[in-house]
């Protein structure tokens, strides 16, 4: 049964792609979609896009490595910007946004190549779930490649808890050895993982740089000054909690394995 969905990226879509440029809602921007699928040979693959946001990655996979993409949503506005984006940038044919609720996909059992996912696993409660959704569609052979904001072991602090406060966003956060071990469990073989936290850490000190200097006017302009403010706070609170080492990022990757039926 689908669950509930209300809409959290309204506000923040504006502000992201200040940061990380147009289409992206997700550290690095474009540079992290390269890192994400570093190594996989896309060409003519099919890939599908959990949570594709405003679109840029799925534009990246199709526009640089000749992939056709189909990325999943559920926020409309987000899926409206992403199919305008795609039809500027002259690969509509490869790539498709659908509006989707949460749970089930609606993708037919082994019928793509890569399964796609920057910043989404954190906003999804049933990992295990989605995981098992992502093996269901996968061909064998397939593979699940991702990145995500991730916690350090043990419970949230009072200061993590405040910055998912400020953010206002429902996040699920967990360990990336915690993500390991569920795309084990889902049946995923090879699975590999990535700790990005370091980097995470510097690309972070810099955006939120950018944020009080070059970036200030835009945002006052583009946002208004309650939401500059807003947005000022949240990154001033990800600085504690990265400083803290709790806050943190990194790449999974696992595959279906190839005698999977
Ligand atoms: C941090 S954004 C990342 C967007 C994009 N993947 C990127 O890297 O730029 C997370 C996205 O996940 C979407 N999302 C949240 N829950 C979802 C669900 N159950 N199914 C699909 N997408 C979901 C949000 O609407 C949002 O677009």
């Amino acid at each position: 049964m689908a669950e509930p969905h209300k809409d959290e990226y309204e506000v923040q879509m504006d502000m992201l792609e200040l940061i990380w440029g147009e289409g992206f809602m997700a550290p690095g921007g474009e540079g992290n979609v390269h890192r994400i699928v570093d190594g996989l040979d896309l060409s003519g693959k099919t890939v599908l896009e959990i949570g594709s946001g405003l679109g840029g990655g799925a534009l990246v996979l199709a526009r640089k490595y000749g992939a056709r993409v189909l990325g999943m949503d559920v926020e409309e506005g987000l899926v409206e910007r992403a199919r305008r984006y795609a039809a500027k940038t002259g690969v509509a044919d490869l790539v498709e946004f659908r509006l989707v609720k949460p749970g089930p996909f609606e993708v037919d059992e082994a019928s793509v190549d890569v399964v796609y996912a920057s910043g989404v696993l954190i906003h999804l409660e049933d990992k295990p779930k989605t995981l098992t959704e992502v093996y269901r569609v996968l061909k064998p052979g397939g593979v699940l490649a991702g990145y995500d904001w991730l916690k350090s072991p043990g419970p949230l602090s009072d200061d993590m808890l405040e910055w998912i406060r400020i953010e206002g966003l429902t996040f699920y956060m967990d360990t990336l050895e915690n993500y390991a071990a569920m795309l084990t469990d889902a049946g995923f073989e090879r699975v590999e993982t990535t700790d990005a936290s370091d980097w995470y850490n510097r690309e972070a000190a810099e955006e939120y740089a950018r944020m009080r200097g070059p970036l200030y006017e835009d945002m006052t302009r583009i946002l208004g000054p309650e939401q500059r403010d807003h947005f000022l706070a949240d990154w001033r609170q990800g600085q504690v909690v990265l400083g803290k080492g709790e806050l943190r990022s990194g790449y999974f990757r696992g595959y279906k394995p190839a005698d999977a039926f």
